[in-house]
């Protein structure tokens, strides 16, 4: 962690990873700045203690200024369906937002960069567990943009030498205090079930039971949203001028939809109905994350890998959300 008190901006700051972030780096002392348009954030997601700039990161040139000491870049869209029915829009805001905030960085001095990368820059895995010497293919316009932007910071670092991570972030769950998960609409499974167990929907869809896997269903890499948020402050502490470091982010485990369904079953008491549904094209059977890269070069260690733990934070933030909640 950052012995210093230090001065970030958080693009991206009322989201789900962004307000967690945000709220950590308040926590460790750090003065935070979050700049967001609340295109599918939250104003009462940005923690206390933050500063608030309601507009977009196309125009960071008119806020960011030599007093930032570098910045967490979360914003943009995230929605892998959207991104197939309108990718243009995808490219739109997640390229040519952050070309335009690549380049307010470069004019006001700030040289450290930290971004929200994903799994999806990978695609269809080659191997099981994923490393970042794997190809990268993504199989959505949501993956190519983040691709794309991991790219545009590779030539800053090396061309002006920016000091940037990027992390590739797999299936981000649970929740830390008011801040947790609330996209709209909802995609990721662990907030769906939930949905069903706060009767908000009548049974979860478990898209394809004859994939190659130990009961049929996908399997995915769960990571703690407050683990990730702290390798967050380790990867600020890690940049290193010039380079461009990126390291997966994910707990190295696997489990599957129906594991998940029945961990929210013995967390919420709720049976939690399922409906089988034909498999959805571009879903990889299995997507785990070697996170061997993060604990060696950042000194990364989750401690919250536990899915039952994470189920119920999840559960706990769910019902705070929901007044009629049982
Ligand atoms: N949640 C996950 O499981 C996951 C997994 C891999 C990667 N990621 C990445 O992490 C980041 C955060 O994801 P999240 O789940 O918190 O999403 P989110 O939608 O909750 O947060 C994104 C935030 O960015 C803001 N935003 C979007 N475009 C903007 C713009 N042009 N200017 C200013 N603000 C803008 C939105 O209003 C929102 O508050 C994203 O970059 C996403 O691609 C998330």
């Amino acid at each position: 962690m950052s012995k210093s008190p230090k001065k970030y901006l958080v693009t991206g700051g009322a989201g789900y990873v962004g307000s967690v972030v945000a709220q950590h780096l308040l926590e460790a002392g750090h003065a935070v700045t979050v700049l967001d348009d609340l295109s599918t954030g939250f104003r009462e997601g940005v923690p206390a203690g933050a500063e608030f700039i309601e507009g977009r990161i196309q125009d960071a040139a008119k806020w960011l200024d030599s007093s930032y000491d570098g910045v967490l870049h979360f914003a943009a869209y995230s929605q892998v369906g959207e991104s197939v029915a309108d990718p243009e829009k995808y490219w739109v805001n997640n390229v040519g937002g952050s070309t335009a905030l690549l380049a307010a960085m470069r004019d006001a001095g700030v040289r450290t960069l930290v971004f929200s990368s994903t799994a999806a820059t990978y695609g269809e895995p080659v191997s099981s567990p994923i490393t970042e010497a794997d190809p990268t293919a993504p199989t959505s316009p949501y993956g190519a943009t983040k691709l794309a932007v991991d790219h545009m910071i590779t030539g800053e670092a090396a061309a002006h030498g920016l000091a940037a991570v990027s992390l590739r972030y797999f299936n981000v769950a649970g929740a830390y205090g008011s801040c947790g998960e609330r996209h709209s609409p909802e995609s990721h499974l662990i907030p769906l079930v939930l949905q069903v167990a706060l009767g908000q929907r009548a049974s979860i869809s478990v898209y394809g039971d004859d994939y190659p896997t130990p009961d049929g269903t996908c399997v995915r890499d769960y990571i703690h949203v407050a683990d990730l948020a702290e390798a967050h402050l380790l990867a600020l502490d890690a940049a290193t001028g010039g380079e461009h470091l990126i390291c997966n982010l994910g707990n190295g485990n696997g489990f599957s939809v129906r594991e998940v369904i029945e961990t929210v079953r013995q967390v919420t008491g709720h049976p939690v109905p399922e409906t089988a549904a034909p498999r959805r094209g571009g879903d990889p059977a299995v997507l785990v994350a070697s996170a061997a890269t993060a604990r060696e070069r950042l000194g990364w260690q989750p401690s919250r890998a536990d899915l039952a733990g994470i189920v119920t934070d999840a559960w706990t933030f769910a019902r705070r959300e929901e007044p009629t909640a049982p």
